[in-house]
């Protein structure tokens, strides 16, 4: 490809052993800060992804007809990278889950995808290329973000006939940007982020475009985000825009299922059982409005907003509260996660890479 550029081995070293002086860690939040290099992949007409390299980060050239942007035939993927406290390297969370993730989305939207090898390969290269943008220890973390793209051309609906895969990464730091310790969400009754036999359970591009005008609303009204209802009984709980939902009553922990219409998150997944490992009943299955309202705990959970307690809900012009702060159990839960992710206690289940 004429404007593919592959970064020579000097240019990689030279962010080598530096944290970038130009980024005020103190301040990071989610936000888009450009780094140095790119991964990118594309697969022969018809083929699979055969080898893919490091590009200077920029502009990525589409055909208009592609089928990403006609037919919004695309994939998304987030995962972080850490520094450690000590020693030289980085630690991934669990990457090979967000390539199996790929994979089953990619089968859903009739794609090529990546092997779990070269997601896994990409997304080294890509913290590799940008060390000196992953946050020092305890300030942040480097926010990858793989894409997978119908990039040939096509013109009646069909899959199209090559893909592209792309790896940028981003430091970042926390996700809410008013920084509160807690977030106010709204119960979107009119709009609904997925229906069954949708797509509402895979990382699709469109299943995030298609909840923002709730999360535009909600924002304007002065709520930090959304949470959906399931279309079908309009009683349900299913997710909000960027993350699960966790409930707490007693001893019992409770989140919805993951049956089609809400994203199986791996912060989720983690939640789960680092739960289980602390001696809570968790349950996955239906949580209906009136369960979170009596709930003395709610939490999200997604790789962009860890784990995030929920201070209020507002569900039909009524604000509910729960609890927050060091002696809850969504506390006690992230500690745990975050030590894990970020190398301070032995990894007993193998989630470090
Ligand atoms: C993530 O948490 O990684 C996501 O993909 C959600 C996104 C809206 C930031």
């Amino acid at each position: 490809h004429s404007s593919s550029f592959r970064a020579a081995p000097e240019d990689l070293d030279r962010s080598k052993d530096g944290i970038n002086a130009d980024v005020n860690w103190d301040e990071l939040g989610f936000n888009l800060v450009k780094t140095d290099y790119m991964y990118v992949m594309r697969s022969c007409q018809g083929g699979k992804f055969t080898s893919g390299e490091l590009n200077p980060y920029g502009d990525i050239k589409l055909s208009p007809s592609s089928g990403v942007l006609n037919y919004g035939q695309g994939l998304l993927e987030g995962l972080k990278a850490y520094r450690k406290k000590v020693g030289n390297g980085f630690v991934l969370f669990r990457p090979e889950e967000n390539a199996l993730r790929m994979q089953r989305g990619a089968e859903r939207m009739c794609m090529v995808s990546p092997s779990v090898q070269q997601f896994v390969h990409a997304v080294k290269q890509t913290v590799l290329a940008n060390k000196r943008w992953v946050p020092p220890y305890g300030k942040g973390s480097l926010y990858i973000r793989p894409l997978l793209l119908g990039s040939g051309p096509i013109l009646g609906l069909a899959p199209s006939p090559e893909y592209m895969f792309l790896v940028f990464a981003v430091p970042v730091g926390k996700y809410f940007k008013d920084r509160l310790p807690s977030v106010n969400l709204s119960v979107s009754d009119e709009i609904h982020r997925a229906t069954p036999g949708g797509t509402g359970g895979v990382k699709t591009i469109s299943n995030y475009g298609s909840g923002l005008k709730a999360q535009v609303e909600a924002k304007y009204r002065g709520f930090t985000d959304v949470l959906f209802l399931d279309s079908v009984n309009k009683k349900y709980v299913e997710e909000a825009t960027t993350c699960n939902i966790f409930i707490v009553k007693g001893n019992i922990i409770s989140t919805p299922a993951t049956q089609g219409t809400i994203l199986p998150g791996i912060t989720r997944k983690s939640i789960i059982e680092i739960g289980r490992d602390h001696g809570y009943q968790v349950e996955e299955g239906l949580v209906s409005i009136d369960e979170l309202i009596d709930a003395d705990e709610v939490f999200c959970t997604g790789t962009a907003v860890s784990v995030t307690p929920v201070s209020t809900i507002t569900y039909c012009g009524q604000r509910f509260q729960f609890k927050t702060g060091v002696e809850t159990v969504s506390h006690r839960l992230y500690n745990t996660l975050t030590a894990i992710q970020m190398g301070d206690v032995e990894d007993t289940r193998g989630w470090r890479m």
